[in-house]
């Protein structure tokens, strides 16, 4: 049985003190909820503060990018053992902005990943196809890339701590919602690649995010689907209620 996991990609937003506010609220709300793993992504600059914020309830942090090198002259860039060492438990890697606006490619999206892995922690590796990929009939292919690409070299024991987030990116951001069918189209897909990749059981026991546009009204038909293990929320994590409403209908 895969255990439910929703995630808060915050991506560049929140000041401080929105950002403290947002985990308190969190916190009152759906602090105790065990049910469910429940993971905030606030940006660099917050982590250490959500983390200890969040240390007397059940929802765990996480950061939305890491650097492969452990330490040395990369100005700007943050490593795995920096993470660990303030309480982080999770990484997004590859998200489709760092893949189009960052220069992020598999190669460096699997890099990143064998970091967080090293640092033991717990990777977001997210995969995902273009409107125009989509349209021209190559989305299995764009997958299947992503994910033999993303997770080349892992092991079966490596992928027991991995969490893949399958994120349209034509649904990313602009409302639009995979329906409940198509993504769980190209979840099992992604568990057909991981079968060919490892095993069966790796392939039944890895969990699966949906991510694009995720909302209260949606979520609860989209875990019901037999692929989707939860789901990566951006725009609606950004509010408590919604947010919450998410963790909760996720349940039902
Ligand atoms: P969205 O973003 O929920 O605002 O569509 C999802 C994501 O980018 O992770």
């Amino acid at each position: 049985m895969r255990k439910k996991i929703i995630a808060g990609n915050w991506k560049m937003y929140k000041t401080a003190a929105e950002a403290a506010e947002l985990i308190a609220a969190l916190k009152k709300d759906i602090g105790g909820v065990t049910a469910v793993d429940v993971v905030v992504c606030p940006p660099f600059v917050h982590l250490s503060s959500a983390v200890e914020q969040s240390r007397s309830c059940s929802i765990a942090v996480g950061a939305q990018n890491i650097y492969w090198e452990e330490f040395g002259a990369f100005t700007g860039e943050v490593s795995g053992p920096m993470l660990t060492s303030i309480g982080v438990k999770y990484v997004i890697v590859g998200h489709s902005e760092r893949r189009q606006f960052f220069g992020e490619t598999n190669e460096t999206v699997n890099k990143r990943a064998r970091a967080v892995l090293k640092a033991g922690l717990k990777p977001i590796v997210c995969v995902g196809e273009v409107l125009a990929e989509r349209e021209s009939g190559r989305t299995f292919d764009v997958i299947r890339d992503h994910v033999t690409g993303s997770l080349a070299g892992f092991t079966k024991e490596d992928m027991l701590k991995v969490i893949i987030a399958y994120e349209p990116v034509w649904a990313i951001g602009t409302g639009k919602t995979a329906s409940a069918q198509q993504a769980q189209e190209v979840h099992k897909f992604i568990r057909e690649v991981l079968l060919k990749m490892f095993d069966k059981a790796t392939a039944d026991a890895t969990r699966l995010q949906y991510g694009g546009s995720v909302k209260p009204e949606n979520i609860a038909e989209l875990v019901a689907q037999p692929d989707i293990d939860g789901a990566l929320v951006g725009g609606a994590s950004l509010k408590a209620d919604s947010f919450a409403a998410i963790v909760r209908n996720s349940m039902s």
